[in-house]
């Protein structure tokens, strides 16, 4: 079953002095959810933000807020995204030995429920809880940062995932070194939910940039 392409911007490449004005900008832009990455500086060697921001930037768009949580433990916490505003909300499998139990606890929230692997993750992680998921979301950088390259062997995995999900109703979203050049291979593996930080924060013109991203996708 082939799912809609949806656009992802990430606002971690965003100017934080003006987030606001910048979700702003990408839903005027035509983006299709705001890709919100949570680093907790011990997940991942970085640190962003957490549910007051998120509820800040709440009123700035009506479109899905994309909420990717790399955080551990991640599970006390899932109210409190849900509650700021959070449409989805994603959980690292390498961060959650209660996998089963999050998942459940997202959607009992109200919100869609995914589920991250890293690079050095098996898709087979997610094998028992294919059932319970609205979203798969591979990483294709070690995530932290933006502005990396995508790594080519996450193709396969893609692939494979695409395979397992069958008819289920879930996407699959391809996250890190996601640009034009990039992009026709992602889409060809199977992934419909495309998330680009640099690609699209870099330039001027975030609406030529996602329509290219579009185009390049369709
Ligand atoms: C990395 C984040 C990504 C990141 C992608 O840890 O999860 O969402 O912002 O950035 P680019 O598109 O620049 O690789
Ligand atoms: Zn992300």
């Amino acid at each position: 079953m082939s799912r809609e392409i949806k656009i992802a911007p990430s606002i971690l490449s965003a100017d934080f002095a003006k987030l606001g004005a910048e979700v702003e900008a990408i839903d005027a832009a035509g983006c299709d959810y705001v890709h919100i990455d949570v680093m907790d500086g011990h997940f991942v060697p970085n640190l962003t933000f957490g549910p007051p921001i998120i509820q800040c930037i709440r009123p700035c768009t009506t479109k899905i807020f994309d909420v990717h949580l790399m955080i551990n433990p991640a599970q006390p916490y899932l109210k409190d995204y849900a509650d700021a505003g959070a449409d989805i909300i994603t959980v690292h499998a390498e961060a959650d030995p209660h996998l089963d139990r999050s998942l459940q606890l997202i959607q009992s929230l109200g919100k869609k429920a995914g589920v991250s692997l890293n690079p050095g993750t098996s898709e087979s992680a997610i094998e028992y809880v294919l059932d319970k998921l609205d979203l798969i979301l591979v990483m294709s950088v070690n995530p932290g940062f933006g502005g990396q390259s995508f790594i080519p062997a996450q193709l396969e995995k893609i692939r494979r995932l695409r395979q397992m999900i069958g008819d289920r109703p879930i996407d699959l979203e391809v996250d890190g070194g996601v640009n034009v050049d990039t992009l026709k291979d992602v889409v060809d593996a199977g992934a419909n939910v495309l998330v680009a930080g640099s690609a699209v924060f870099k330039g001027d013109d975030y609406g030529a940039t996602i329509g290219a991203l579009r185009d390049a996708a369709e």
